[in-house]
């Protein structure tokens, strides 16, 4: 784990133009990350924090309103920005997967689960329609799901939420991709079904050393699952580092909320502390630091003058001007 990271964001920044041009979201602000091979790195913030969005730039898909306007995005050492939409085909799905947040938009209601599982085999692989059938039946193995000859025979609508989740986690595992970016993908399950896809993912990353980006609201599951984070908060990365110094040493105000309002053990909802003032609405943020509206140690200089990254320590940055100090 010692080598170059494997996907490098420099300032990325993407932007949503409404129709007429009038108003620009920066849903993505410059934001800059880094991530090895074998690591897991935990993206949280609440809706509408530009999470999805993030994703869809690192895989260059994103909707037509958007745009990646700058930045660098590198990938193994290759400039992303620079390919083609053919040559990212051929990354998509094979190098760097996804899976969406949506289950059910992912799979086909009228093919066969075989057929949807076997397809990346055979567009980037060229595979033969039997031995993709073969590596379909070994991926089902793989996410453990039972029976597997049979469940290739059927059809997504034959089978529970969890189930359907993990068939999409074998889809985007066909490949054997190096980096997998699992968007919010437990949202839309029962807290024990849960528990057993965040663990299938995480034996899934260890097993072939992938590169994980995991997407998620809650900042409990990144206790548990990953390596380091990153606090999304209106587009940017707000505070990152790893888990352990972010969970025992926040410096963001807004990180030190999320993390007051995990759950303790045995406390129950009581103990919840929720974020006071709305989130923001990207389309017209306050001057100075976007959080400010809601921030408890906002400074007279907070409303003017918006923060940029400080280096806490080695690997843990802060944009807030008490990290500043
Ligand atoms: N299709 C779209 N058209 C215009 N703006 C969009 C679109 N999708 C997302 N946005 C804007 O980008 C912001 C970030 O959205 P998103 O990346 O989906 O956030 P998250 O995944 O954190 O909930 C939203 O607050 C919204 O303002
Ligand atoms: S820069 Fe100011 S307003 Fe923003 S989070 Fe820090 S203290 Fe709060
Ligand atoms: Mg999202």
């Amino acid at each position: 784990m010692t080598d170059a990271p494997l996907l490098e964001l420099d300032k990325l920044s993407t932007h949503f133009v409404t129709a007429r041009g009038t108003r620009v979201v920066k849903a993505v602000d410059e934001v800059s990350l880094s991530l090895r091979a074998g690591e897991t790195l935990g993206v949280v913030g609440e809706s509408g924090s530009g999470k999805t969005t993030l994703a869809l730039s690192i895989m260059r898909l994103l909707p037509t309103a958007a745009r990646i306007v700058g930045g660098g995005l590198r990938f193994a050492g290759e400039d992303l920005l620079a390919k083609s939409p053919s040559e990212m085909r051929h990354i998509r799905g094979k190098r760097i997967a996804m899976i969406l947040q949506d289950p059910m938009a992912s799979l086909n209601p009228l093919f066969t689960v075989g057929d949807q599982v076997a397809e990346p085999v055979r567009v980037h692989e060229h595979t033969g329609r039997r031995s993709a059938r073969d590596r379909a039946r070994s991926l089902l193995k793989a996410v453990k799901i039972p029976a597997p000859e049979q469940r290739l025979r059927e059809y997504p609508h034959q089978m529970s939420g969890g189930m359907r989740q993990r068939i999409v986690g074998a889809i985007a595992m066909a490949c054997e991709p190096r980096v997998l970016i699992a968007d919010e993908p437990t949202t839309s399950l029962d807290v024990t079904i849960q528990a057993q896809y965040l663990k299938l993912l995480r034996d899934l990353q260890r097993e072939h050393g992938l590169a994980l980006i995991f997407i998620t609201h809650n900042l409990g599951i990144v206790a548990r699952m990953c390596d380091s984070v990153a606090v999304m908060y209106a587009g940017r990365v707000i505070e990152a580092g790893p888990v352990r110094t972010i969970f025992n040493a926040p410096v963001h105000p807004y990180t030190q909320a999320l993390i007051e309002s995990i759950p303790r053990l045995g406390g129950g909802p009581s103990r919840l502390t929720a974020i006071d003032g709305q989130p923001p609405d990207l389309a017209s943020l306050p001057a100075g630091c976007s959080f400010q509206p809601r921030c408890p140690r906002a400074l007279d200089r907070c409303r003017e003058e918006a923060p940029g990254i400080t280096t806490v320590a080695p690997g843990h940055t802060a944009r807030c001007w008490l990290a500043a100090k």
